[in-house]
């Protein structure tokens, strides 16, 4: 794992990584450094790579790795080394939800797909049980139903992140850093946030975030425009947009993601959307034609998106051989005054990377950066904006591009030339 160095420039706000080969270790604060740590779905990917991030930065956490196929746990157990276990657990049994609770200090939900998912079972078992929480949903209904049990967290006194992983999670903190940082820089209102994400392939990914794409693809697309909630059609809107260093220009679309909500409500920016591309380029095209071929109805069934996945998942794999899994985020913001500022995060592997952002995440929570009740990223609450430099440090390990707060002319790769001050 890349070591990386952070400086911040206090006058410019700007924050520029640096790589570096040596690995990092963490020393977390006496009271937590042994803490127990549950990684529900650990045996997938998302949870397997948060769980190997975890033993890397902080190697006196004890693991829990939970899931219900035992050969599977056992093969991530023996990966993890002797501070971690193996539980058997079914998620949608609360009874072996709530026992495989018991004694641990943070859990993390790593077990999806959070689409058409009725209920937040495991928040609901971390707030009876009274344990910290953090999820990797990436889906806004789920989101909105974690949000509605804070009362009930702040009354068990648990702080519980969701939305805590790489797009949304990491892309969220982006975007709340930017608006910081434009404000304390005189840029006029934030008037236009726009997430735009890459993944080359399925990104490396299993079967459940193939599933996870094709039930987006039968949700509308909410955005706002001006303030105001609009609908449009997913997988529409293509933009070309430039992912800098390493990724270059690549075709986005919109699809219905959860940050787009929540930036929209908690930093308060009137204009939010959410756009995702893939390579090759022909996966783009397929996602297009099976939106408009598809009945809506038949994509947002869990049963039939599963037989589709079966059905496809082969040549996935195959292309994803071919294709690779590299990963960027793009944030960029717009201000009243007409200034622009950038945030570029990209990784060469995508399951890598998912895990090194989720785990800063629950080392966050762990060191006591968040406070009781359900949180987005973007909520000082979640993660206290002192920490966002930490928390952005840390998710950012072996990426191969991280910048923030930069005019988009300095971060893309083909910029306009500018001559006495005027884009040619
Ligand atoms: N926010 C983000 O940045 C982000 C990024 C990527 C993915 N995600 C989300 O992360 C989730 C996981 O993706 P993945 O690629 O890791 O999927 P995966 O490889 O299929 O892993 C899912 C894991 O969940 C476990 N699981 C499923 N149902 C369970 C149940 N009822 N009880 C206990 N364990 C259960 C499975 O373990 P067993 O089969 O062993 O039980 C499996 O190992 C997806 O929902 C995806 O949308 C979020």
């Amino acid at each position: 794992m890349a070591r990386i160095s952070l400086q911040l420039n206090p006058t410019l706000s700007r924050t520029t990584i640096k790589e570096s080969s040596e690995p990092k270790l963490l020393h977390l604060p006496n009271k937590t450094r042994n803490s127990r740590v549950l990684i529900l779905g650990g045996t997938g990917r998302v949870g397997g790579s948060t769980a190997l991030a975890l033993s890397k930065l902080s190697p006196d956490l004890h693991l829990v790795v939970g899931g219900r196929n035992r050969e599977k746990g056992d093969a991530i157990v023996t990966k993890l080394g002797e501070n971690s276990e193996f539980v058997q657990v079914n998620i949608d049994n609360v009874k072996s939800l709530e026992a495989s609770l018991y004694d641990v200090d943070l859990v993390v939900h790593a077990a999806g797909p959070f689409q058409q998912t009725e209920k937040c079972t495991v928040l609901e078992a971390a707030i009876s049980t009274k344990t910290a929480y953090v999820d990797v949903c990436d889906d806004t209904n789920y989101s909105m139903r974690a949000k509605s049990l804070h009362e009930k967290a702040v009354a068990a006194n648990i702080p519980a992140i969701t939305t805590a992983g790489i797009y949304p999670g990491v892309s969220n903190v982006m975007a709340a850093e930017l608006v910081r940082s434009s404000k304390s820089e005189n840029m006029g209102e934030p008037q236009r946030l726009r997430f735009s994400y890459y993944t080359a392939g399925s990104g490396g990914s299993g079967p459940t975030i193939l599933a996870t794409s094709f039930l987006l693809l039968g949700e509308e697309v909410v955005a706002y425009n001006k303030g105001e909630k609009i609908k449009l059609k997913p997988y529409s809107g293509m933009l070309n947009v430039d992912f800098g260093k390493g990724i270059g220009k690549k075709d986005v679309y919109l699809l219905h993601l959860p940050e787009v909500r929540s930036a929209h409500e908690v930093l308060g920016v009137p204009t939010v959307s959410a756009r995702f591309g893939t390579a090759p380029f022909f996966w783009n095209w397929g996602m297009e034609a099976m939106t408009n071929l598809i009945p809506s109805e038949v994509l947002r069934d869990k049963n039939k998106v599963q037989k589709l996945v079966q059905l496809f998942d082969p040549l996935v794999r195959v292309i994803d051989g071919i294709a690779g899994e590299r990963v960027s985020m793009r944030v960029d913001l717009e201000c009243s005054n007409g200034r622009e500022t950038v945030g570029i995060f990209s990784h060469k592997r995508l399951s890598v990377s998912v895990g090194t952002s989720t785990a800063a995440f629950a080392l966050a929570v762990l060191e006591g950066s968040t406070q009781p009740g359900v949180w987005y990223p973007e909520e000082p609450e979640g993660v206290a904006i002192d920490d966002r430099e930490v928390l952005l440090q840390r998710a950012s390990q072996g990426t191969i591009n991280f910048v923030m707060n930069k005019a988009p002319w300095m971060v893309e790769t083909d910029p306009k030339e500018l001559i006495f001050g005027i884009f040619l």
